[in-house]
């Protein structure tokens, strides 16, 4: 890879990162084609989007989905070659741990321990690990992130400021299905009825959205009416509702531009996860 990437640096001006676990679909697109045109957008030589595939088991919970995690490699060669990406970064868990784990770990403080660090205790620690080893392994100028994982964002960007990586990170929004459903690789474990459910997620996000356009400003109050909303499907599963500043993950007084408005719920054994970032009221 470092021999790659020297190659690259004589023809390239810069390098844009994708990083993902594969199992592409239409939002993992969507960082790709933003990130190859930021890397077509400079004067000068073009530069190059490089994607990172590796399904990290650093960040999955002992009893979690790493073993079952979809796997689609061929499938997704093929989406980044039709994508114009110009480097593919796809290790094995071997070459990334070489000792089998990684005794240095990258931990953003209290952040990573909220909203879905709460719920997944350690997993933000495999994310930074990894994110910073992909940093340094690739060396990209920009990387690109889904809103959709809002809590990995915060993560990120106080990893990025507190250790002086010399990387911007770009957030790209969420990608969702026509009916809302936000896109995920795990909906694929969802069934028919499951899927349907978990629509309730992005209904109770629309009506806090209505809400906030019309001048609430009360967490407790928009808290209780996504929960009223989510209960109208007994089958889901609530795991946390929150309304927090989007870089500390700490709850706001008022909700006001920008504030993050994050949901995670079970819908059957699979765990979704979506988000607003709310506009102010009227
Ligand atoms: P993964 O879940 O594969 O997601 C890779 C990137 O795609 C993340 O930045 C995520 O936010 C973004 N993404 C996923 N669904 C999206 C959607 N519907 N719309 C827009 N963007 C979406 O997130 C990870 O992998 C890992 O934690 C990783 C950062 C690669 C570290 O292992």
């Amino acid at each position: 890879m470092r021999a790659a990437r020297q190659r690259l640096r004589e023809t390239r001006s810069t390098v844009s990162l994708v990083p993902t676990m594969g199992a592409l679909h239409e939002g993992h697109l969507s960082l790709v084609r933003a990130a190859r045109a930021a890397a077509d957008a400079g004067i000068g030589q073009p530069g190059a989007v490089a994607v990172s595939i590796f399904v990290n088991p650093a960040q999955f919970g002992p009893h979690e989905d790493y073993a079952r995690y979809p796997r689609t490699f061929e499938t997704d060669c093929a989406l980044l070659e039709a994508e114009g990406v110009d480097l593919l970064f796809a290790p094995s868990a071997a070459e990334m741990y070489p000792s089998g784990t990684s005794i240095t770990r990258v931990h953003a403080g209290g952040i990573s321990e909220r909203l879905d660090g709460a719920s997944r205790p350690g997993h933000f620690d495999g994310v930074a690990t990894v994110v910073a080893k992909l940093f340094h392994i690739i060396e990209p100028q920009r990387a690109f992130f889904g809103q959709k994982d809002a809590a990995q964002i915060a993560v990120l960007r106080a990893m990025v400021r507190d250790l002086n990586f010399p990387v911007e990170l770009v957030v790209c929004s969420t990608v969702r299905e026509p009916d809302g459903l936000a896109m995920s690789s795990r909906n694929r474990y969802l069934s028919a009825s499951e899927r349907q459910q978990a629509l309730v997620l992005s209904r109770a996000l629309r009506s806090v959205e209505d809400l906030v356009a019309n001048g609430e400003t009360s967490p407790s109050l928009l808290i209780e009416v996504a929960q009223r909303v989510i209960a109208t499907e007994p089958e889901v599963r609530l795991d946390y509702i929150a309304a927090v500043d989007p870089l500390t993950l700490l709850p706001v007084a008022a909700v006001s531009e920008g504030t993050l408005f994050a949901v995670a719920a079970y819908s059957g054994e699979t765990r979704l996860i979506d988000n607003v970032i709310l506009k102010a009221g009227s």
